[in-house]
């Protein structure tokens, strides 16, 4: 039997629509509609065309996640949102309709970030998080190394990436390796039948000089440049591109990076617990290597199951239903879209 706050979650800072209801620390629904098809052709979101969907979604995902959850909404005690960070135009959207929620309905709002959220959503998989707990949060949008002491109200960036986002990496080489939008999933395929050794990618900002300036941030365009030009040079020669060991040697070089500065954070900061999500967190190889670093230093790993690493409604309900429980305070109505919304404002 659930107890605690019951709490619905919408998301819409990129490109999809979702609705959670979480009762405490159970998931009771995850209904998300995607508008991701129709930026394929694109080769990335379109903020207007992402806007534009999650208007359309909107009200029959929030049907569906009642339905799924068996609960009314004058059940609810908490409506959360994200406010940021993420598209403007698309975060606009969540903000109205659950403004309009918590207006009808007389119920508390509160407004959350984003990335937060991506680290409360694994307290509905495996239960409360350890204090601290170190989080990897790899996607599209964000490549962030932070120190959650708290995930109520204490979030600490350790470090960031200083230009491409990992799973914006992907995507990037996977088209130059002429594979489908987003990439990811489609290296993750391809790179199981390649050799990683095959070639040795550049591992971003871990030379000496940079640990010491960068010893927590990540760079992936210098390694992204490397691959296209590696494969503009073979097909220059006229010899066939080996896209899965390209893929494969290109995911080596991001796991690595990714993984090695995550334990020594751990290491360096006593922290005990790794958390990893975000879109890429989907990745077999990173969380392989990660499980296998993690075990050598004894740290426990936390990773959610795949479709709760990507954007969802979830996540941000489960932030919520943790606010609600520890009583902090409630957003006014007349909270902004924060595009930029910094790491460590866990709530606004
Ligand atoms: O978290 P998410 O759904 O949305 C953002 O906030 O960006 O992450 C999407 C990203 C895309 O770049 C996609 O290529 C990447 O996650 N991704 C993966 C995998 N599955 C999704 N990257 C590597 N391996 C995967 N299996
Ligand atoms: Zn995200």
């Amino acid at each position: 039997m659930s107890s605690g706050p019951l709490v619905l979650g919408i998301e819409t800072s990129c490109d999809e629509t979702g609705v959670g209801i979480v009762h405490g620390q159970t998931l009771l629904a995850d209904a998300v509609a995607s508008s991701v098809d129709e930026h394929a052709r694109f080769g990335g979101v379109v903020p207007e065309v992402a806007s534009r969907a999650h208007l359309e979604a909107m009200v029959p995902t929030i049907d569906r996640a009642c339905e799924t959850a068996g609960v009314r909404l004058r059940d609810l005690d908490a409506i959360a949102v994200t406010s940021g960070p993420g598209l403007s135009g698309a975060l606009l959207v969540g903000l109205a309709a659950a403004k309009a929620l918590a207006l009808a309905l007389d119920k508390p709002l509160y407004g959350v970030n984003h990335l937060a959220s991506h680290v409360a959503v694994d307290i509905v998989e495996h239960g409360p998080l350890p204090e601290p707990t170190a989080a990897l949060l790899v996607s599209g949008g964000h490549s962030n190394l932070l120190l959650v002491p708290d995930i109520t109200d204490d979030i600490t960036s350790l470090g960031a990436t200083i230009d491409d986002a990992a799973g914006e990496a992907f995507d990037k080489v996977a088209r130059v390796l002429g594979l489908p939008f987003p990439g990811g999933p489609y290296i993750d395929k391809a790179a199981r039948a390649g050799d990683a050794a095959y070639v040795s990618f550049p591992r971003g900002l871990t030379s000496g000089r940079d640990m010491e300036r960068h010893r927590f941030d990540y760079s992936f365009s210098g390694l992204k440049t490397a691959v296209a030009r590696w494969v503009e040079a073979r097909e220059r020669d006229g010899q066939p591109v080996p896209v899965a060991d390209v893929a494969a040697s290109f995911q080596e070089a991001v796991t690595d990076v990714l993984t090695r500065k995550a334990v020594l954070a751990c290491r360096e900061h006593g922290v005990d617990d790794l958390l990893i999500g975000g879109g890429v967190a989907a990745n077999s190889r990173l969380r392989a290597m990660a499980q296998e670093r993690c075990d050598a230093a004894g740290i426990r790993l936390r990773v959610p199951r795949p479709g709760l690493c990507t954007d969802n409604g979830a996540m941000v309900a489960a932030l919520g239903a943790q606010l609600v429980a520890r009583g902090r305070p409630a957003s006014d109505l007349g909270i902004p879209a924060d595009s930029s919304l910094p790491v460590d404002v866990v709530s606004v």
